[in-house]
Order: C-alpha cells, then structure tokens, then sequence
C-alpha cells in the first residue's frame, strides 16, 4: 500500500522533497501546509493535488498519513517536532541542522525521548552517490582514514523565504547551518567521535552589502575547520561561498597508510553555464601508495534524478531507505543522535573561530 506523507514546509527544499517522493513507487505526498499560502497550493499542485492543512496541528492529526517530512527553516525545527508530538506519532524525517541553539537542546531531547516512532534527520551528503561510493570504500583502499579533506567552494547563499537564512540566529551559523553536513560526514568516513576543534572563519565578501529591516546579514561565507578524532583521525573543512565561477562545488580526500581516495563532484545543475557545455559528470579517483596506479572513474547519476532536485540524486536515495523505515521494516539510518553531534561540532568550531582557541570535547 502506498505510504501518505505530509509535508511541513513548501519552499525550495519542501519542493525538493515533493518532486523526489513523486518519483518514488510506493510513497505519495498526501497533505502540506506552509504559513504562505501561495506557496502551499504551489507544493500542493507538484504533489499532484495534495490536500492543503492550515496548521501543523491540522496536518498531523490527519489519520490517512503515514509520515512527515519537516522542511521549515532551522530555527522552527525544535518547535515543529514538539508540535507534531503532541498530535501524532508518526515517523519523521527532520531537515537538518536538528537544532539551532544550544538553548533548545534539552525540550529537543525530551521531544526524542517521548516521541517513540523513528526520527530521521536528514543529511542528503551521505547519499549524494559520489560521497556514498567513497564511504563505502574509504576504509579498504586507505588501510584506515587517517587524514580526511572536505573542501567546497560553492555560490554564496541562495535567497529564502523571508531572507531567514541572512542571519545567525535564524540558521544557527553557517557552520551549523550549511557545515553540519560536513561535519556528520566526518563522523561517518572516519567512523569516529570528535575529541577537540579549532577554526578559521567569518563573513569576508558575502551580503555585506545587503540590508534587511535595516539590518546587515552576519551569516560567515568561508574559513578552515580542523577536527581531531579519538580514533587519531585528523580533519579539515575548507568552505568559500564567493567561488561562483569554480569546476567541483566540493572535492573530498581521504588518505591512510594503504592509498588515497577522492571524489569530485559538480554543483547543482541549474547553475551550471550550460553555454560552455553540459557540466561534468562527478568522479572518483582511486590511488593506492603502491603499485602507483591512480585510477578515476565518472559517477553517473540518473538524468530524472538529477533533475528532481540540486542534491545529486541523494534526496531521492533518502527517501528510498525512509521508505523502508515507514513500512516498518528499515532502520534509521541517521539518528537524532547524528543530527545533535553534527549541531554540537558545528556550534563548536564556530565558538573555536570567535574564540580564537581549541574547543575540546
Ligand atoms: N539537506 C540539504 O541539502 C538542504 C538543502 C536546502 C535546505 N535544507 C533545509 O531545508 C529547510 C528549508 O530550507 P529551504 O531552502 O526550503 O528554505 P525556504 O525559505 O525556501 O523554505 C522554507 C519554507 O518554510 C516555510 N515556513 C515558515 N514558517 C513555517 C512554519 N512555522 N511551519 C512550516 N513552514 C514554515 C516558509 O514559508 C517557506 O516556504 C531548512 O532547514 C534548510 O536547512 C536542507
């Protein structure tokens, strides 16, 4: 039977999800609700004619629905999955960063803790295939990730509904903000915890321009990020948000005592200048320390997929492994407690930046 599913959040991510679930056999978006209503009856239209609620309460006491997937802008998320516990117990799969403040760790918490269905949070970086392939083979051609790069160099911020997204309080600082991702995927490479943090970082071209109710944005657009692992892993995080003209939005190596393995990947497609040519596939490149044979491979992602949203196909790969999990037979593949240490390293290399020093865990 199909699963119904509800969305909460109809801006560009909301759509995002939306398009991939319709690609998906076996799941539907039943129901939106977003504040704006024009937004809503858009969502509601993609989802081929979803029914539109106008409350999150509405929309999770709907019997029909099977799940809910929360879209809204970081700063609501705590509040949002507090809400939805009180009118349902319905798996959910929660955008990232899970939180924004340290503040809302605790009423999170209690929120996780009486909510007894499965919470996903997502983090589209795991499934991007690229990132997904150099995972699953890290370990086997290094001997064991001693030192791993992340490196993205990327367009500056898009904007968002309501600008929330030009200021820290709303996102949580672009190292929570956008970084959490990078951070939850050195957890994940390096199969280990995070022991101490420091970090170069702050606002250096981007939005100083900008003004919103008389406000200057304070969002950070680049700076270095350095983490020590209690495995003895090491690893760094470049981020430039004013590299709009670059080859590979991000280029991430691994490298341990038995090789070398790297991945390349393009940016969303729609940003590409399609008048020099369609934008390259991503790659892999594989090099052992010895014999000395690199060896690069294309990573060709699905033209439907790539299509349905600027995340390689990974929102869709997402939903496949939810889609499990809502069935009742899949397991959660990316905790809350994932999502929390991905918040917890991003808040902490921004306190590292302000501070000036080496934040330990
Ligand atoms: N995983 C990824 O790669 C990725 C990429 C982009 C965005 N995101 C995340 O998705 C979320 C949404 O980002 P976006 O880019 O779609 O932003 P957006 O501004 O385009 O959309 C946010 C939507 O939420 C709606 N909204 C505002 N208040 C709400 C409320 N109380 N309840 C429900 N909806 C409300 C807004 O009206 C808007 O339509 C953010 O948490 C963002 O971090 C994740």
């Amino acid at each position: 039977m199909t699963k119904k599913y509800g969305i909460i959040g109809c801006g560009m991510m909301g759509l995002e999800h939306i398009n991939n679930l319709n690609l998906l056999d076996g799941a539907a978006v039943y129901a939106v609700y977003d504040p704006i209503d024009s937004l809503a009856k858009g969502a509601a239209h993609r989802a081929n004619g979803a029914q539109i609620c106008s409350s999150i309460k509405e929309l999770a006491s709907l019997p029909e629905l099977d799940a809910l997937v929360v879209v809204s802008p970081n700063y609501l998320h705590v509040d949002n999955l507090e809400e939805i516990s009180m009118h349902c117990n319905l798996p959910i799969l929660c955008e990232k960063p899970l939180y924004t403040n340290p503040m809302q760790e605790a009423r999170l918490t209690h929120m996780i803790e009486s909510h007894t269905a499965p919470i996903w949070v997502a983090m589209e970086y795991r499934y991007m295939p690229p990132i997904a392939q150099m995972a699953a083979q890290a370990d086997a051609v290094t001997g064991g990730v001693k030192m791993l790069t992340i490196k993205e160099h990327r367009i500056p911020f898009l904007p968002k509904v309501g600008d929330w997204n030009r200021f820290n309080k709303n996102t949580g600082g672009t190292l929570v903000e956008k970084c959490c991702h990078f951070f939850d995927l050195m957890r994940f490479i390096t199969q280990s915890n995070p022991i101490r943090v420091s970090a170069s970082a702050g606002q250096i071209v981007n939005h100083l321009d900008e003004v919103y109710n008389g406000q200057t944005p304070d969002i950070w657009d680049g700076g270095y990020v350095i983490f020590d692992f209690e495995n003895g892993a090491r690893a760094m995080l470049e981020l430039c948000m004013f590299a709009d003209g670059t080859l590979w939005n991000e280029e991430i190596s691994a490298v341990g005592p038995a090789g070398k393995i790297e991945c390349r990947m393009p940016g969303p497609h729609r940003f590409w200048p399609t008048d020099i040519g369609p934008p390259p596939n991503s790659q892999i490149t594989i090099a052992p320390r010895t014999p000395k044979r690199p060896v690069t491979t294309d990573v060709v992602i699905d033209h439907d997929l790539l299509m349905a949203g600027d995340h390689h196909g990974s929102t869709f790969y997402q939903h496949e492994k939810f889609l499990k999990v809502v069935q009742g037979h899949g397991q959660v593949e990316v905790t809350t407690d994932d999502g929390k240490m991905a918040v917890k390293m991003g808040l902490a290399a921004q306190q590292a930046a302000l501070e000036n020093r080496v934040i330990h865990f």
